[in-house]
């Protein structure tokens, strides 16, 4: 069985909740899904045995949160390249902490990443819960 990381960085449970829909889209399509805190990865080998991570961070202060800038140093030498990629966060008005995170799985881990970072203003609100479920369901189609 094919086998999924989904790390979220959160201050008031808005990511967690949008990777909680994307670990739903990808059980959908019958992939294992594992969902942590990036707070509680504390070595490479946290990262070691997936196909396919999904990244994700709330924005503060036009930023990603801290602990997902720890996590993207652990996971320069998780050996993460050609992998399958995605990222998210949930956001309030401009949203910089999902395209960060994206473009450092691309272009530092050289992963293979799926079409585009996700930014929702909620997990739940406005469709967010079907277009997380989507998001789960593209990254389980890029395994295929
Ligand atoms: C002090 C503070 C600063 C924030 N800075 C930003 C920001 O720079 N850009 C943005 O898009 N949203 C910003 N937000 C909004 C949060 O990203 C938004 O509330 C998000 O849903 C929080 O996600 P979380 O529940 O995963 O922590 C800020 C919120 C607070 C309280």
């Amino acid at each position: 069985m094919l086998k999924v990381l989904i790390v979220y960085a959160t201050r008031t449970g808005e990511t967690q909740k949008i990777g909680e829909f994307i670990a739903e889209g990808l059980r959908f399509s019958a992939v294992d899904v594992s969902l942590m805190s990036a707070n509680d990865i504390k070595k490479e080998s946290d990262l070691a045995g997936f196909d396919a991570y999904v990244f994700g961070s709330a924005t503060y202060h036009g930023e990603m949160m801290s602990g997902m800038k720890t996590l993207l140093f652990l996971a320069e030498k998780a050996g993460l390249e050609n992998k399958v990629g995605g990222a998210f966060g949930a956001f309030g008005w401009s949203g910089e902490a999902p395209d960060r995170i994206f473009d450092t799985m691309k272009n530092i881990y050289q992963m293979d990443m799926v079409s585009m970072p996700l930014r929702l203003k909620s997990g739940s609100l406005g469709g967010g819960i079907k277009m997380a479920q989507d998001y789960g369901r593209e990254i389980a189609q890029k395994l295929e």
